[in-house]
């Protein structure tokens, strides 16, 4: 993940517990990179783990880079190899048959930068293929939030620091940065969330709410009221509002 989402931390042990269902809901972008044993793959923004040690089972010789030290060392454990390095900062030249990313994307807010590091550190014919938020992205739960810092004199930017790209922005960037665009698409994802809406914003928009101080519990709570009717079952079942994009671009 990057640092510019505004502070934004990670413990693994609170990912592990109510975020497993990223890696989980991976297969898809997975199968369009149809990894191949020996080739050497980036997993860029890799978090816990969890997917490079897939890609890895599947023969790949690959390296794992995030800017989440709790991460980070929880991929160590994996006996992974993994690096601290920002997605927005690439040090790696002409080396990876494949840049993989999933999940992680909307976290780097400078895609531009990004996606030059992703093509510097590809060899020539490589390919990148990624997965993260496109547009319309959690809109109720970032509507939700807009309401709470405009109820409580907040602040608004706090609450969508992601990048959230249409299938069209996102293919013209990458065209501009001279990758070849082979397919390329956005798709709803409801998603549901086992351990609940609350746990969600504590563990992936803690910022917004610690803006409020003393206020933060009760600023969570409205959050979750608002969203309370549309994105709760009558079961008291959460599903979050996702949509995907996914892409395969070639250098
Ligand atoms: C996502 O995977 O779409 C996502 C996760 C956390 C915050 C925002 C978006």
């Amino acid at each position: 993940m990057t640092r510019a989402a505004l502070s934004q931390t990670w413990q693994s042990g609170s990912y592990d517990t109510h975020a497993r269902f990223v890696s989980d809901l991976a297969e898809g972008v997975i199968e369009w990179l149809a990894p191949a044993p020996g080739e050497h793959v980036l997993d860029l923004g890799c978090g816990d783990g969890v997917l490079t040690a897939a890609l890895a089972a599947r023969g790949c010789d690959v390296v794992g880079v995030d800017t989440s030290d709790e991460l980070l060392s929880a991929a160590r454990s994996r006996g992974l190899t993994v690096q601290w390095m920002d997605g927005e900062d690439l040090h790696f030249a002409a080396e990876f048959d494949a840049v993989f990313s999933n999940a992680a994307l909307h976290w780097m807010t400078r895609p531009r930068a990004v996606t030059q590091g992703v093509r510097r550190a590809l060899k020539p014919s490589g390919r990148f293929v990624a997965e993260f938020g496109g547009h319309g992205n959690v809109a109720a739960i970032v509507t939700a939030m807009l309401a709470v810092a405009n109820a409580r004199g907040g602040r608004s930017d706090l609450a969508n620091p992601w990048y959230f790209p249409s299938s069209a922005i996102h293919r013209r960037l990458l065209e501009e940065e001279g990758f070849s665009v082979e397919r390329i698409g956005l798709f709803p994802r409801p998603t549901p969330l086992p351990t609940g809406m609350e746990e969600w914003l504590k563990l992936f928009r803690r910022p917004f709410f610690d803006q409020f101080g003393g206020d933060a519990d009760a600023a969570l709570a409205d959050t979750v009221e608002l969203l309370r009717p549309s994105l709760c079952d009558g079961g008291g079942n959460w599903t979050a509002d996702y949509v995907r994009l996914r892409v395969e671009a070639h250098r």
